[in-house]
């Protein structure tokens, strides 16, 4: 039998308190995670994560330390002082899940250049940071026969040249968090840190309800597997990614999606 865990391992994870990001971090509670520090703007919504993630926790016997810290990561300043915090509660990092975005859809000629600016300090430059801040972090956890992770994550609107809704600030910073993650896994490989993408299709979380509210006969029909993508499709991939197991995969772009970045989608925009 194969063990896939996370033994013993720090992990943060930007975008922690809900959605995506929420459930790699049960991923993690459920299998060997030594501490997580989940982050987003809201503080009652980290702490009410944690509050959850502590009862899962202690309903499945595990030992497992929930660090709640909230954080504008796009103010580039508040992110910064954010670390400093960090760095005082914690001596190295094995996993960083640089998970935290936005999106924003309009037509194209009343689309606020604002939105798009927005958009790209969040998916894309708090990214860069989240990197830059926690490099010496990482390092500290990294070895040969399990580095440290970072996981980026995309989206298949990185990839499908197909209309997103009106996405256009989003879909660039997706296809551009792709590249940079690729870029910095030939760079960081040798430091023992690996680095690969995920890139899910849709799931149904507060980022997406627009699209699922109005666009759930499109959606389905248009993915090769039929269905949206569940917590456990997230969590099985995202935890093998950050286990031992995986310590030669690096530079990956892993689409979770059930095969849509081959097809794209129809037409979304309501405009
Ligand atoms: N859902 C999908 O179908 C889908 C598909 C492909 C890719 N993705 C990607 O998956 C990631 C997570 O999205 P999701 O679907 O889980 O969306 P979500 O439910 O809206 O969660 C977004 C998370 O990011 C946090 N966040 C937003 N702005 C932030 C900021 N400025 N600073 C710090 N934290 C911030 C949110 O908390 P606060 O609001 O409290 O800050 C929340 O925890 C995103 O990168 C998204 O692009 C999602």
């Amino acid at each position: 039998m194969v063990d896939i865990n996370v033994n013993g391992k720090v992990a943060l994870i930007t975008g922690g308190s809900r959605g995506i990001g929420y459930y790699i971090a049960e991923s993690f509670v459920l299998n060997g995670a030594s501490t997580i520090i989940i982050t987003s703007r809201k503080q009652d919504a980290c702490d009410k994560a944690k509050a959850e993630l502590d009862k899962l926790s202690k309903e499945n016997g595990k030992k497992v330390t929930i660090i709640s810290l909230a954080c504008n990561i796009a103010d580039d300043k508040a992110f910064e002082k954010f670390y400093q915090e960090v760095s005082t509660k914690i001596d190295k990092l094995d996993i960083l899940i640089s998970n935290a975005g936005a999106a924003y859809g309009e037509t194209l000629l009343k689309h606020p250049i604002g939105a798009v600016r927005k958009v790209l300090d969040l998916n894309v430059t708090a990214v860069f940071q989240s990197v830059q801040l926690f490099h010496p972090l990482l390092v500290n956890a990294g070895t040969k026969e399990d580095p440290a992770r970072i996981i980026i994550t995309s989206s298949v609107a990185a990839s499908i040249a197909t209309d997103f809704g009106g996405t256009y600030g989003y879909l660039a910073s997706k296809a551009a968090v792709s590249h940079l993650g690729k870029n910095l896994a030939t760079q960081l490989g040798p430091q023992n840190i690996n680095v690969n993408i995920i890139a899910p299709g849709i799931f149904p979380t507060k980022m997406s309800k627009y699209l699922v509210e109005e666009k759930t006969d499109t959606l389905i029909n248009d993915n090769p597997k039929r269905r949206y993508g569940r917590k456990e499709d997230i969590q099985n991939a995202v935890l093998w990614l950050c286990s031992q197991q995986s310590n030669y995969i690096n530079g990956i772009s892993l689409p979770i999606d059930g095969g849509l970045y081959l097809v794209g989608t129809s037409k979304l925009s309501k405009f």
